[in-house]
């Protein structure tokens, strides 16, 4: 029997400690601000917004949001991106994606100062985990690494599997994994003998965007497995990329969905928008 990780909990008691230190840069006269761009009204990003939203003021983050319609032209987009860079108030901006096909996400993402980049979308924050020399991570790679965390498992020297190779989510995980000392293996959708591939993993980070991928016959016994997915099943209902019930009694600790890697992702946004305002502290102390 897996044990569950309990995102939700994990989340919860990363805030309280979040809450501190917003205190302490708030009485260093440095409250952290976040500011928030949505263009067009994708129903997904709406909600996603509101819930960073609510995060700040949870937290007590000073917090904009900026809901442009979706005929915004990208030169409109990229005005507004070059003024929040120039705010000394704003620490952390983020345009939430995806982004209307007429505008490039690639040309407004690299708009973004790479010390508010609280996405680490930037190339150069990509280039600064590359080599281990970071502030910023990505939001969903961090929270697995706080998932991990709370269980307890040391990674240093175990076999870890991470299936997809997306720019925000496999790819980076894969190098954070690295940097902990595993050994770490890609999987993707060209991998032969995946199955086999990925019961080699102690720890299995599954990034694929399909329901119930992965089966107990993947599984190593006592693995610790990560599911990212946010799938619907055949009924429409919300499920992983890991069959939940039939991976469970193999697995030694497991995710969720709902439940488990979701919840951490905005406290992790809100952990970059704390780490934003600690540079600009920094930068203005000139230390
Ligand atoms: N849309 C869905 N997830 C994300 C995210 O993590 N960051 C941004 N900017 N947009 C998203």
């Amino acid at each position: 029997m897996g044990i569950r990780i309990d995102g939700k909990a994990v989340s919860a008691a990363f805030r309280e400690k979040l809450k501190e230190d917003v205190a302490r840069l708030t009485e260093q006269g440095m409250q952290p601000g976040l500011a928030v761009v949505i263009v067009g009204d994708d129903q997904a990003s709406r909600v996603y917004v509101n819930n960073k939203k609510k995060a700040c003021q949870q937290l007590g983050i000073y917090s904009e949001e900026y809901a442009l319609p979706g005929e915004t032209t990208e030169e409109e987009l990229l005005e507004l991106v070059n003024r929040l860079n120039n705010r000394s108030q704003i620490h952390g901006i983020l345009v939430q994606l995806p982004l209307p096909r007429h505008i490039r996400e690639k040309v407004v993402l690299e708009a973004i100062d790479p010390r508010k980049d609280v996405d680490a979308f930037h190339p150069q924050n990509v280039g600064r985990i590359m080599i281990g020399d970071y502030r910023f991570l990505p939001c969903t790679p961090a929270g697995i690494l706080e998932l991990i965390r709370s269980t307890g498992v040391p990674v240093e020297g175990k076999e870890c599997v991470v299936i997809g190779r997306s720019n925000i989510v496999g790819k980076p995980m894969a190098m954070l994994m690295l940097h902990q000392n595993a050994t770490v293996t890609i999987c993707h959708s060209r991998t032969k003998n995946l199955a086999e591939v990925a019961r080699r993993a102690d720890i299995l980070i599954v990034a694929i965007g399909k329901a119930k991928f992965v089966g107990a016959d993947m599984v190593k016994p006592g693995a610790l497995v990560i599911d990212v997915g946010m799938d619907r099943d055949e009924n429409g209902k919300l499920c992983g990329d890991v069959d939940y019930e039939a991976v469970e009694p193999v697995a030694g600790y497991i995710t969720p969905v709902p439940g488990g890697v979701g919840p951490m992702t905005i406290s992790m946004l809100m952990k970059n928008t704390v780490t934003a305002a600690e540079m600009a502290l920094e930068a203005a102390k000139g230390c």
